[in-house]
């Protein structure tokens, strides 16, 4: 690639192949180690850059934006975008993409693992017998609860809500939902799904899946008043934004017991555990692998290819989000 070529920044390695599609757009830099960039470096690797290929563990705000004078296109791996600033991103007229769609199943797939998880005791019990040893077949030994004919609220019926719904429904789950604007026809009679107030949802519900994004609206949404609603010994999953839970308040409710077990995806302070989560045997964790599967973050990084591609032509993003 010649010097003028453009520059495409990207915070951490991504998959080969699209490493790969990005050198066919430009010059590509990739920030080498493993974990979340530095700060400053993030600073310095925007500077001359056309185009930014960063994580949702990357803030993406004004102050990146004013060294990077020449930012055509932010290009973010992850479908989520609460960690960038979209009005400060819309006022430069940056266009911004993001991976929609194909982390539907892989999320789907790991918010059902974490409720049958839960509610048939299998981490738990993984501990137990690791720890304590097998005592052997009991009629009354360590019973869980089944899914079949059970009701599940799904907070936030968007791609993965959907595909969350139809899983549940295959082990024989109800479905009642909640989101500010009721699905189209079509949605809610393929999956049978019923609309509800959010109030009515959390206490109706055996359990709660959460699958909203995170903005002001969600940020704190299940918080000690709402997981005061929950029907008791109902469950909560999570795996959207840590922030739309109240970690403190759901640890509480775990302690008491009115709520019976949580399985988690993804946490308030990621990386960061709240004190007494770990301690607690109703509660299984998972270090924020939604969308962790080879074929799925192949997927994303294609995406993310497109979207970088049409940023720089000066062409609509196949993915936009809307900046304000
Ligand atoms: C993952 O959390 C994503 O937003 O893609
Ligand atoms: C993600 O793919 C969503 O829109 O829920």
């Amino acid at each position: 690639m010649p010097a003028s070529s453009p520059l495409i920044f990207v915070t951490r390695p991504i998959p080969a192949d699209a490493l790969d599609g990005l050198r066919r757009l430009g010059r590509v830099q990739v920030s080498p180690q493993d974990a979340p960039i530095p700060r400053a470096e993030l600073l310095a690797g925007v500077a001359q850059a056309d185009a930014l290929v960063c994580m949702l563990t990357d803030r993406i705000d004004a102050e990146v934006l004013a060294v990077a004078p020449q930012l055509k296109v932010v290009a973010n791996f992850a479908v989520g975008t609460n960690n960038l600033d979209l009005a400060a991103l819309g006022a430069r007229g940056i266009a911004v993409g993001n991976t929609p769609g194909v982390l539907a199943e892989a999320t789907a797939e790991l918010a059902i693992g974490l409720l049958i998880d839960v509610m048939r005791g299998i981490s738990s019990g993984d501990r137990l017998l690791r720890r304590e040893g097998f005592p052997g077949w009991g009629p009354l030994y360590r019973l869980g609860a089944g899914l079949q004919g059970k009701q599940l609220g799904i907070v936030g019926l968007g791609q993965i809500g959907q595909a969350t719904a139809r899983l549940a429904r295959a082990f024989g789950m109800r479905i009642v939902y909640h989101q500010r604007r009721r699905a189209a026809a079509e949605v809610e009679t393929a999956l049978e799904a019923s609309y509800s107030s959010l109030n009515a949802l959390l206490s109706g519900s055996d359990a709660v899946s959460l699958h909203c994004p995170l903005n002001e609206q969600s940020r704190g949404l299940i918080g000690a008043q709402a997981l005061a609603r929950f029907k008791p010994g109902a469950v909560l999953i999570n795996t959207a934004r840590g922030e739309v839970v109240d970690e403190g308040a759901l640890v509480q409710a775990l302690r008491q017991g009115s709520l019976g077990g949580a399985g988690l995806d993804v946490f308030e302070r990621e990386p960061e555990l709240h004190a007494g989560l770990a301690d607690l045997d109703n509660v299984v964790l998972v270090p924020h692998l939604g969308s962790a599967t080879v074929e799925t973050r192949a997927a994303m990084g294609r995406l993310v290819v497109a979207n970088v591609a049409a940023g720089l032509n000066g062409a609509p993003l196949p993915n936009a989000v809307k900046t304000l």
